[in-house]
């Protein structure tokens, strides 16, 4: 199973179809050799086929920020899975905090949607993290553990191994304020270790564990010298091709 790093940007609601395929046309043949690092970029639904028919032939990975978990029906506004597929994409977002925060997304809807994803052949990022409001109270672990086994529940080990959990602390997003390589390499490592006591230790070894929280260019090499830190969710330093060349690049 691969343990290649993985770099992803997250582009949130930024970004048109042009402004997609002048940033691809910056960053396709600079890109890291895709056996040390994997690039992907995860852009809003209205970008991505602008964002496939850039990316074509490019080593760079391509996935949506979110989707829905039944593949088609009366869901006015949704995203299908199965379209997704279709289109190309290799990865989803899914349970970003935006998400659970402003659109009142459950872990149950997270669960849902993470079988959906791999029932179309796809691959769910899987996010989580806790407010600073419980960070302050000293109750992250816990959260973070739970949202984990909500996510995972009737995942097989291989769909486990395939997959990437995004640690990301609400306090840290969009903050400037990054959580520092320990306090995130504590959680990485505290994910890791739940994934082993749910499956077994092969798997955690093979299922990878993004930071995401104000990484940019001056911390990315820090961060992911860290050993239970194999990639970052990137936001806001995602959007200029020169940083996240930076970031795709960080082991030159
Ligand atoms: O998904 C990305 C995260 O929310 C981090 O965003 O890098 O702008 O802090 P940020």
């Amino acid at each position: 199973m691969s343990h290649t790093p993985i770099i992803a940007g997250n582009w949130k609601l930024h970004m048109n179809p042009e402004q997609t395929t002048e940033f691809v046309n910056a960053v396709k043949d600079k890109l890291p050799d895709p056996s040390k690092v994997e690039s992907l970029i995860c852009a809003p639904a209205v970008d991505l086929d602008a964002l496939r028919k850039a990316a074509k032939g490019s080593n760079l990975h391509i996935g949506a920020e979110n989707c829905y978990f039944e593949d088609e029906g009366a869901y006015t506004g949704e995203t299908s899975p199965k379209v997704l597929k279709e289109m190309g994409m290799d990865y989803c977002i899914i349970g970003h905090s935006e998400r659970r925060g402003y659109f009142h997304e459950t872990d149950e809807d997270i669960n849902k949607k993470a079988k959906a994803i791999f029932a179309n052949g796809l691959k769910p990022i899987i996010c989580c993290g806790e407010s600073l409001e419980t960070r302050e109270a000293n109750k992250q672990e816990n959260w973070v553990v739970a949202q984990i086994k909500a996510a995972l529940d009737g995942l097989t080990a291989e769909q486990v191994s395939s997959l990437v959990i995004a640690y990301e602390p609400i306090w840290a997003i969009g903050t400037g304020k990054t959580a520092s390589s320990d306090q995130a390499e504590e959680m990485c490592k505290t994910i890791r270790e739940t994934v082993k006591d749910l499956y077994n230790e092969e798997t955690a070894e093979n299922v990878r564990i993004q930071y995401g929280g104000s990484v940019k260019p001056a911390n990315v090499k820090e961060l992911m010298a860290k050993p239970d830190i194999d990639g970052g969710l990137v936001g806001g330093a995602s959007l200029k091709p020169e940083s996240y060349l930076e970031l795709v690049n960080y082991q030159d």
